[in-house]
């Protein structure tokens, strides 16, 4: 019969994270993922995991079976590719001088006000011509690739006019398209309140002329988006505004999945709770109401180590979160404000300034983060017809993804995209 794509052969250690078909993992549960020791797993032609188990049962089981590539994986370890779930990838202009600013004391906001920070990435962004917007974005995913990321989660938001969120959106498609990394796309025109307008406009603007034509090109397949992003923040988007853009988005089929209690608690996590969002990010301000509702509504929460590192806010109480039951994802923010596109240093931080254990940092980044983006039923584990999204790394203890901080393209040999290494 039909060949098979291929065999990973004799892995030290295969980290499953999920064997019983689990949408997310809460609580304990983190705290035990299946590893199988010397293990094998067998990758299909169309892409799909076709088996995973012991060694010696899958040589049985494959006796007579052909390979397109065989790969020995014996003193290395096989896991699921990194789920990247909140990133703002597509832009021009970075903003390395706002960093020496931040250094020397301004904050997030004292930029912002003065103009500059999304602001300013929204001058040089809708300047840019898409075609030049696109390389740069292409070069950026090749780098999350080489870093593990086989999904990601990709926002527009330095456009703010319809026009430029568009050509954002339509660079996003295109990525989707053309490139072996999977995208999840989300229109997040509420990044910022433009220049001249308050809140409210910006909304009204968003619900009445945005979302619409959206939901046009959406309808006629010229376009996916999977979410709606809002940021919720004193000073950029109220929770009255916040609460009609999201009901807006849901109401023509995204998913909610916004930014919310960053910088100071906005009571967004209830908010997100009571209009069913699939995810929340940020959370540094989160009040202890706002853990209890994400915990009973199965909302994610997508926690930024990265975020809170270069800013240096509260970090996020993710052993609060995770005790209470919510379901706790990784992102690495990638943006030119915190300019890290690395999983694996954001597991990292996770672990020593959450302090999650690496257990609950591997299935943040896979599992949980798919979950924020409706899409666990075929990504973030290594199960029998799930989509073959593999990393293969060159140590026998898969907790060096982890633990070795920088270096990573070293010890990440393959990268393996819906059954084709990458
Ligand atoms: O997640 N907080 C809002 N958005 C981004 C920052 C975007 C920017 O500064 O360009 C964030 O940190
Ligand atoms: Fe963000």
């Amino acid at each position: 019969h039909e060949p098979f794509a291929l065999w990973l052969r004799n892995a030290a250690q295969l980290v499953q994270v999920c064997s019983k078909r689990e949408l997310y993992l809460r609580g304990d549960e983190l705290q035990r993922l299946p590893v199988l020791h010397n293990a094998s797993l067998v990758l299909g032609r169309d892409g799909y995991i076709k088996a995973v188990g012991p060694a010696d049962a899958i040589q049985t089981q494959f006796s007579n079976a052909s390979f397109d590539k065989i790969i020995d994986c014996s003193g290395m370890c096989v896991l699921p590719g990194l789920v990247d779930a909140h990133t703002h990838p597509v832009w021009a202009g970075d903003r390395v001088h706002e960093f020496a600013m931040k250094l020397a004391g301004a904050t997030y906001m004292e930029i912002h006000e003065a103009g500059g920070g999304i602001h300013y990435t929204v001058e040089h962004t809708r300047n840019a011509l898409e075609e030049e917007l696109f390389s740069s974005f292409q070069h950026r995913l090749l780098r999350m690739l080489r870093a593990g990321t086989t999904l990601v989660e990709c926002k527009s938001g330095y456009g703010l006019a319809l026009e430029t969120e568009l050509k954002m959106l339509r660079v996003i498609e295109r990525a989707r398209r053309e490139l072996d990394i999977g995208v999840s796309s989300t229109y997040c025109g509420a990044h910022s309140v433009p220049k001249g307008k308050t809140a409210s406009e910006a909304a009204d603007d968003i619900i009445n002329n945005h979302l619409p034509k959206l939901n046009d090109l959406m309808q006629s397949g010229d376009l996916r988006v999977d979410n709606i992003d809002v940021f919720c923040e004193k000073g950029v988007f109220d929770l009255n505004s916040t609460r009609r853009i999201l009901q807006a988005g849901k109401d023509i089929g995204l998913q909610i999945n916004f930014h919310g209690d960053e910088l100071h608690p906005m009571n967004s996590a209830e908010l997100g709770a009571e209009l069913g969002a699939q995810a929340i990010s940020h959370l540094e301000e989160i009040s202890d109401k706002g853990i209890e509702a994400m915990g009973s509504a199965k909302c994610a929460a997508v926690l930024l180590p990265t975020t809170a590192y270069i800013l240096r806010l509260n970090q996020p109480r993710a052993r609060d979160m995770l005790k209470a039951g919510v379901i706790v994802a990784l992102g690495s923010d990638f943006n030119p404000n915190a300019y890290c596109y690395a999983m694996p240093m954001v597991m990292h931080l996770a672990c020593t300034n959450m302090k999650m254990s690496m257990n609950e940092a591997l299935a943040a980044a896979t599992i949980n983060a798919a979950y924020s983006l409706g899409k666990s039923q075929s990504h973030g584990s290594l199960e029998v017809g799930k989509q073959g999204d593999v990393i293969i790394i060159n140590s026998s203890r898969w907790e060096h993804l982890i633990y070795q901080f920088g270096g990573h393209q070293e010890l990440i040999k393959y990268v393996i995209v819906k059954g084709k290494i990458v």
